[in-house]
């Protein structure tokens, strides 16, 4: 399963059977290195409702024929704007081509702005994936939450976590949600993309070492084959 980190908290998963994009959020992205029409894949993952999160969903799944994977409000959303979906929730997971996907919690809000004002896009979510042997869990954006223990007993490979604080986790709660989970490597996301959650990628990650764990602090571009 190779990894490539795209900025924010969007992720592109390359597995033996499907290219999926985890939170595409490119446009108006100022730390992204790609456009959303340089994407080419088969399936959207989307944690929650946030346009930081799911701004490039449909452009990416139209253009590319891919099946939205989401919450149920967001992908009856999707669906009636024309795309092709997968509606789920937490707790729930479902066999696709590729491998397994199951929501878990996550503890933050799940709305979109349409016109003037919100829209509120059901419960925010985790996303756990299981294909070719390996397993990922991106938090999407959540608070610590003790739950991640049992997230934690799937055995995951490598795991991806909010640090910015302010909207999510902040570094030292992500310290804590590393001990819940236990990944073998995690790679730090939603920081730097705006002053309101700067952090120090390298300083999180020399602490979890310090800790008996293994973090990637990747750079936007950069990729990782877990
Ligand atoms: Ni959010
Ligand atoms: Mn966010």
């Amino acid at each position: 399963m190779k990894l490539t980190y795209l900025g924010h908290s969007c992720f592109l998963v390359e597995t033996s059977q499907a290219r999926l994009i985890i939170d595409p959020f490119l446009t108006g992205n100022p730390v992204a290195t790609l456009k959303a029409e340089d994407i080419a894949c088969d399936y959207v993952l989307l944690s929650h409702g946030h346009d930081d999160h799911s701004g490039d969903a449909l452009p990416i799944a139209q253009r590319c024929g891919a099946t939205i994977v989401a919450n149920f409000e967001i992908a009856e959303y999707f669906a009636a704007k024309g795309a092709k979906t997968h509606g789920m929730n937490p707790g729930g997971g479902y066999n696709f081509p590729f491998g397994r996907v199951k929501l878990t919690l996550a503890h933050h809000s799940s709305s979109l702005e349409v016109g003037l004002s919100p829209i509120y896009l059901g419960s925010p979510c985790g996303i756990l994936l299981q294909a070719d042997g390996r397993t990922l869990y991106h938090a999407g954006d959540t608070a610590l939450f003790l739950d991640m223990q049992l997230i934690g007993r799937a055995g995951l490979d490598v795991a991806l976590l909010p640090i910015g604080d302010n909207y999510t986790m902040g570094p030292d709660d992500a310290l804590l949600a590393l001990d819940f989970l236990k990944p073998k490597v995690a790679v730090p996301m939603h920081y730097n993309t705006w002053p309101p959650i700067a952090q120090d990628a390298d300083a999180f990650a020399a602490r979890a070492a310090t800790a008996g764990h293994t973090v990637r602090a990747l750079r936007a571009g950069q990729a990782l084959e877990v």
